[in-house]
């Protein structure tokens, strides 16, 4: 009897605001293109080796449901952050894996995830062709950190940067509202992205013919020295009332410390070897306030800069839909061991389409800021850097609203 064609899917890492829209292309064009069953994997590679996973067909019953699924933030699935054994250091996880992949007639495996989440693609699509299965395993970038290799972005980030850029324009707006006859105030702002400083310069996009900017903006691609730290924001100070910094999670001192181990952060460590990274602009707003006088405040955006479906970008949201899409076209042509990427077809105006590129090349890759592309003194970026970015942030996709707030697509087990 003729195998079943079905599909699975899973969510890894940390997760976006569009992440689910690369769900729903996945589910989308698995449809279109005659897949029997479209299975979700509850939270990733990790779930999946316990059986954790359902039909989707149960969760979306509609065109409606699919256009919701496109504004829920997080992982719909759930994610997980798992790094694989070497196939040598423990070969019974892949022989479990493939017994439930035979058992459920899967043709095609799809991972949603960054480039520790593209190692499970690598490692499996190698197992894979090392033992005669013949599943193909695909890969879909996703993460706000935008630090996969060979795409010109990654869905998520585009989001991600809109939420900062967007925020600190308000808080901006908001110090300068309290400045009259009172002390100076400094104001530091926190951004994800462990080595990649993509999403803190994004708050250069605040700088607009309404707003300044942020004054400062600190990468982790640059050792932070505390002292020209301080003379920066000190002489800041002498022209201005309100200066704001923008830093990211990850900026370390010339002996490697991450700035926010200052402190006592980043105790947690993670199946990857990351420490979990806060409290460096906490640490920073406590060193400027002792060592000037000034009234400051740290702002951390934590999880609300990778959640803000509410204020997605409408070209993220699509090319996340794009490239899940075209994962599933992938595989069913017969790909294997590859990830989607974007390619950018121009800036004006702006267009993308769907690329691909073998795994190896990507996983484990972080691709980060090129140091051409901040100022002299490496604490702002250059207009070259504004230019990249300033599409991504494009058009909206409004939430659907239900008594003031926005609706989301909930996983029923
Ligand atoms: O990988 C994406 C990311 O958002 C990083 O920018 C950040 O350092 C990390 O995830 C935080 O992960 P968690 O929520 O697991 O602490």
């Amino acid at each position: 009897m003729a195998k079943k064609r079905n599909i699975i899917v899973g969510q890894s890492g940390g997760p976006t605001a569009v992440i689910n829209s690369s769900l729903a292309g996945v589910y989308k064009t698995a449809k279109e293109r005659g897949f029997c069953k479209v299975y979700g994997m509850l939270h990733g590679i990790q779930g999946f080796m316990d059986e954790q996973y359902i039909d989707l067909s149960t969760q979306i019953h509609s065109d409606l449901d699919i256009e919701l699924l496109k504004r829920t933030p997080s992982a719909f699935l759930g994610s997980c952050r798992f790094k694989l054994p070497e196939i040598h250091e423990d070969a019974e996880i892949y022989e479990k894996i493939f017994q439930i992949l035979d058992k459920l007639e899967i043709e095609a495996f799809i991972y949603i995830g960054g480039n520790d989440s593209m190692d499970t693609i690598k490692k499996l699509s190698d197992y894979a062709i090392v033992k005669g299965h013949d599943q193909k395993f695909l890969g879909v970038p996703k993460t706000i950190d935008n630090d996969l290799a060979l795409t010109d972005h990654t869905p998520g980030f585009g989001s991600a940067a809109k939420y900062i850029a967007t925020s600190t324009k308000e808080i901006i707006r908001d110090a300068l509202g309290l400045t009259y006859n009172d002390k100076e105030a400094i104001t530091v702002l926190e951004v994800m992205g462990r080595n990649a400083g993509w999403l803190t310069g994004a708050a250069a996009l605040a700088r607009t013919e309404d707003c300044e900017g942020p004054d400062a903006i600190y990468l982790p691609e640059v050792v932070f020295d505390i002292d020209k730290f301080l003379k920066t924001t000190k002489d800041l100070l002498k022209k201005k009332e309100s200066v704001v910094i923008a830093v990211s999670e990850g900026i370390k001192l010339a002996d490697g410390r991450y700035v926010c181990e200052l402190s006592g952060g980043a105790d947690y460590v993670d199946a990857f070897g990351h420490k979990q990274l806060q409290g460096t602009a906490a640490y920073l707003a406590g060193f400027l306030g002792a060592e000037t006088g000034c009234k400051t405040r740290s702002i951390e955006f934590s999880t609300l800069q990778r959640s803000a479906s509410h204020m997605a970008s409408r070209v993220d949201v699509d090319e996340a839909f794009m490239v899940g899409g075209a994962a599933v076209k992938a595989a069913d042509e017969g790909d294997s061991g590859k990830m989607v990427v974007i390619d950018r077809v121009s800036d004006d105006p702006y267009q993308s389409a769907a690329g691909i590129y073998d795994v190896h090349r990507i996983a484990n890759h972080e691709k980060t800021v090129p140091r051409s592309w901040l100022n002299e003194e490496g604490n702002y970026v250059t207009e070259e850097f504004i230019n990249y970015i300033e599409p991504l942030i494009h058009g909206n996709y409004e939430p659907f609203m239900v008594n003031g707030l926005p609706r989301h697509l909930v996983l029923k087990k």
